[in-house]
């Protein structure tokens, strides 16, 4: 939520943050704005919409200055408003600040700020902070100001940013900068994600790496609670008790390309067409010479410490939750061993009693919902070890956690999670056998598993290959404005996360349900003008899942039907068969999911929708 970049060195700020900024976009999109240091002042220019609208406004500005810092903004406090863009200048206009997160005690503040004289010229709880750096730095020993590279100057700048945050509860991330210290920046995080990197004399601050990649692929990732006080020249990091830090800088492995649009017209289809590609990396170097089990390097755990282990409790949110629910099918059917999962969001707050012996895992693709975070705190604090499935390598959750595995999916910019979700189900497919080999799974079983995984990403491809098909049939389906997705057992999930999909890209209500579920309440909904998806699998539960197909349809209800190819269907039963490969049990839910992936781009394209930045959504929920 929110993104920021920040950048002083000898080029102009605009245009690098402007740059950063459409690489930060899927963090929010509700207004954008800059400010850069130049003339002895400060020139800023925000408005509400895309940052493409803030680049042709700043195109017809004069941005010389070669420091600055900039921002795309999801609201939380205030509407969507110029004055509500970030940044936000202190009303005695020495602060300009930028801001990711929620200030919860900014109603005090202000109020305290009022008897003093500051003015506020927005809603929003980030102008609090700015006005509060003014009144700190204002107090601030008289110093020689403005003299750069002054080592007086630098120390009080920095001193009233961190005075200021010893008063704050809440989350950030922020960059600030004074007209009153030109060539520095200063930025602190607690909470909400921050990025420093370092370049050829010229440094970047950005919630992502994504937005400093093309300018350089060494990054400090800041730590909650530290500052960093940076010039062209370089930067000092300490905490907010003022204890010096040591910077470990990291080498980003992957570049810019990566993260381009490239022929795709949107993120969406790009980062569902990366599947094969993603699942193939997801498995690369992970199962044992043999081939009957998997291995991971980066669990820390020994076979000995697994077998203490009585119940995993998963948490996560959203798409990630569903790769929760999977991971529970998965490892208690093939290992057997109890696994609970729970939403992250509600974990913190229910004190559920926990098993002594239990092994906590979070899923989260951009390792820095906050939710997820608290869980993973949560849990650790109650002395449990957590291990995280990740996407992004030095994501908070990533440093936080004990141990964990890596999805090396590649950066995902859609808002809407695909390529991640499906690298997230052959992961716990993967755990699921690492466990499972650990205890009664026998070498064959594990080497025709291994198999059955290795094939996937080929099978991806074809599923994929549906793609013209699912695109006709969306285009037909387009009208409709509800939606069933039924399935079972390890494809219930994948029913949520097919709802979750057209929700959240097409505005679609849709529902994802138990298929027998589906008799005890919502067939009430059934009629010509609410479509089912029915996830069909092979085995015990087909005859099952005909049965409720054949109750939709005996109430005039439209089947779209996702089978494997080998099945066949009664006659005249689904209105239209999407065909998947055949698969080892235990990929299933990652072909499944493919279609229904499909299926909700291109009926929120036809339905004229913003695929890659859907209404009101933000790819990072970085606040509560
Ligand atoms: C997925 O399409 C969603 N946009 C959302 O549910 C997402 O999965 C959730 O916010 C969790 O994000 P994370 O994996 O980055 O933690």
């Amino acid at each position: 939520m929110c993104g920021i970049v920040g950048y002083v060195g000898r080029q102009k700020a605009a245009t690098i943050m402007l740059e950063g900024l459409k690489r930060l976009e899927y963090r929010g999109y509700d207004s954008a704005g800059l400010a850069v240091l130049q003339d002895g002042g400060v020139t800023v220019v925000k408005s509400v919409g895309r940052v493409a609208n803030l680049a042709k406004l700043s195109s017809g500005r004069r941005l010389s200055g070669v420091a600055g810092i900039s921002h795309t903004r999801w609201a939380t406090h205030g509407g969507v408003t110029d004055a509500n863009a970030h940044p936000h200048i202190s009303s005695d206009g020495q602060i300009v600040l930028v801001h990711n997160g929620v200030i919860e005690n900014y109603v005090a503040i202000k109020k305290f700020l009022l008897t003093k004289g500051y003015a506020f010229a927005s809603e929003t709880d980030t102008e609090v902070l700015a006005n509060l750096m003014a009144y700190h730095l204002a107090k601030e020993p008289a110093a020689a100001p403005a003299a750069n590279g002054s080592a007086e100057a630098p120390a009080r700048f920095l001193e009233a940013v961190r005075k200021t945050l010893l008063h704050v509860e809440g989350t950030y991330g922020i960059a600030v900068i004074s007209p009153a210290h030109p060539g520095e920046l200063v930025a602190a995080r607690k909470g909400s994600p921050l990025i420093l990197g370092v370049g050829e004399q010229e440094h970047l601050i950005a919630s992502d790496v994504s937005a400093l990649v093309s300018r350089t692929q060494n990054v400090v990732y800041l730590k909650d609670g530290e500052l960093v006080h940076v010039t062209s020249a370089g930067f000092t990091l300490s905490t907010l008790d003022l204890a010096d830090v040591s910077p470990v800088i990291d080498k980003v492995t992957w570049s810019v390309d990566d993260a381009e649009l490239g022929d795709h017209p949107h993120y969406m289809l790009k980062e569902i067409f990366e599947q094969p590609q993603a699942l193939e990396n997801a498995m690369r170097g992970r199962f044992s010479a043999d081939a009957s089990t998997a291995n991971f390097g980066g669990l820390n755990l020994t076979p000995a410490d697994f077998r203490t282990i009585d119940r995993f409790v998963f948490t996560s949110c959203g798409t990630g939750w569903h790769a929760c629910l999977v991971a529970e099918h998965l490892i208690e059917r093939y290992a057997r061993i109890p696994v609970e999962v729970d939403y992250a969001s509600e974990f913190r707050y229910r004190n559920a009693p926990l098993d002594r012996d239990a092994l906590f895992f979070v899923i989260s693709q951009s390792g820095e919902t906050i939710d997820t975070l608290a869980a993973l705190r949560e849990a650790k604090r109650k002395g449990y070890k957590c291990m995280a499935i990740c996407n992004v390598v030095g994501s908070t959750i990533a440093r936080e956690a004990d141990g964990g595995i890596y999805q090396h999916a590649g950066p995902e910019i859609g808002v809407a999670s695909t390529k991640a979700f499906t690298s997230q189900l052959l992961i716990s497919a993967m755990f699921a056998l690492y466990v499972a080999r650990m205890r009664d799974m026998s070498f064959a079983d594990g080497m025709e598993y291994v198999a059955g995984l290795k094939a996937v990403p080929e099978l991806a491809r074809r599923a994929l290959e549906q793609a013209p098909r699912i695109k006709e049939i969306a285009t037909r389906y387009a009208k409709f404005n509800d939606f069933l997705f039924l399935g079972r057992l390890d494809l219930f999930p994948i029913a949520l996360e097919g709802a979750l999909k057209l929700k959240e890209i097409s505005y679609i209500h849709a529902e994802g349900y138990p298929a027998a579920e589906m008799k005890h309440g919502p067939i009430a909904l059934i009629s010509e003008q609410c479509p089912s998806v029915f996830f069909v699998p092979k085995g015990e539960l087909f005859n099952k899942v005909v049965s409720s197909m054949q109750e939709i349809k005996a109430r005039k209800g439209l089947i779209i039907a996702i089978a494997p190819e080998s099945l066949e269907l009664p006659e005249g039963l689904a209105d239209e068969v999407i065909p998947i490969p055949d698969c080892h049990e235990a990929a299933a839910p990652i072909l499944a999911t493919i279609p229904v992936q499909l299926l909700s781009y291109y009926i929120a394209l036809t339905r004229g929708c913003d695929v890659d930045k859907p209404r009101n959504l933000a790819k990072s929920v970085t606040v509560e």
